[in-house]
């Protein structure tokens, strides 16, 4: 069985609601830094998403922040302690790796600013709805350095290598209708539907066949770093194992049956 208690451990900079209909629901709650990403916030983040990783319940997860404010970046003040040698064994780092584990589709609903390691902390997610009033960017050159969290690296395979230049060397924000035009978000809603839209598409993806949602998702990530010909073999030999499963039988017994199809994730 699986950890039902999601306070525990109990969290300081995060909320962890439980999963309605699959879907579970991480919020940024450090509205008075503007959910700037101190080391604990990204500790908490890392093991709520473990935790979750292990619910059977859980489909899906959405990361949200705050109505004007997704992620202000990395926490400035804890940063401006660090030396290079701190800035070398920085534990966010690891958290960050960790985060990227989570093999669930994780969505992002963002509203406000997403700004550096918040704009990087979107970048993670593997589908952003962005509101309105949503602002992306990289600021990071404003203060002497530069992305250090997959900004240089996530952003110019989003958008492309001249927008992304522009936002990393100039620190220019984007609008949430640039970002959308380039690829950065999927959809734009009105700012008081962005997370309501983005748990419903969480649930209508929980409710998927969770292996060929698991394996389509490792598979589309690898497309980013794989050589054609190897991803495609990846693609095939992940396609042939889910020949497999309960749910394929069920899901082409449904369509020739003309009913909607019960997938259990087997
Ligand atoms: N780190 C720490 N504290 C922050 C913060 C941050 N990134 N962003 C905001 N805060 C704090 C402010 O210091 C302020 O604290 P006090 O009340 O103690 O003075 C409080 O949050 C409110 O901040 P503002 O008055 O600036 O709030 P605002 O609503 O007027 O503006 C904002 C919001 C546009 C997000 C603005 O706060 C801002 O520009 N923040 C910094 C953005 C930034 O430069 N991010 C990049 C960080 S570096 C990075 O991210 C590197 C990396 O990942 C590796």
């Amino acid at each position: 069985m699986q950890p039902r208690n999601l306070s525990n451990p109990p969290y300081e900079d995060i909320v962890v609601a439980p999963p309605e209909a699959g879907a579970a629901l991480i919020t940024l709650d450090r509205p008075q830094a503007r959910n700037a990403l101190r080391t604990r916030t990204l500790r908490e983040l890392a093991e709520a998403l473990e935790q979750l990783a292990r619910d059977d319940d859980v489909g899906a997860v959405v990361l949200t922040g705050g109505p004007k404010v997704f992620a202000a970046g990395a926490d400035i003040k804890e940063m401006a302690q660090l030396d290079l040698v701190d800035t070398i064994n920085d534990p966010r780092q690891s958290y960050r790796v960790r985060i990227d584990r989570f093999y669930k589709p994780l969505l992002a609903a963002v509203n406000g600013f997403a700004l550096g390691g918040g704009c990087e902390l979107a970048m993670q997610a593997d589908i952003i709805i962005a509101g309105e009033t949503a602002r992306f960017g990289q600021p990071e050159i404003n203060l002497g350095i530069m992305p250090g969290a997959g900004g240089t690296q996530r952003l110019i395979r989003a958008v492309g290598k001249s927008l992304a230049m522009k936002m990393v060397l100039a620190g220019e924000m984007i609008d949430a209708r640039t970002a959308l035009r380039a690829g950065l978000v999927a959809e734009v809603t009105p700012p008081e539907l962005c997370l309501e839209r983005t748990l419903e598409l969480a649930r209508i993806i929980a409710a998927k066949p969770r292996l060929a949602v698991r394996l389509a998702k490792e598979a589309l990530l690898k497309a980013f770093e794989t050589p054609l010909e190897n991803g495609l073999y990846l693609e095939r030999k992940s396609y042939n194992l889910l020949a497999a499963t309960e749910d394929r039988q069920e899901g082409l017994n449904a369509f020739l049956e003309k009913r909607q199809p019960l997938f259990t994730g087997r």
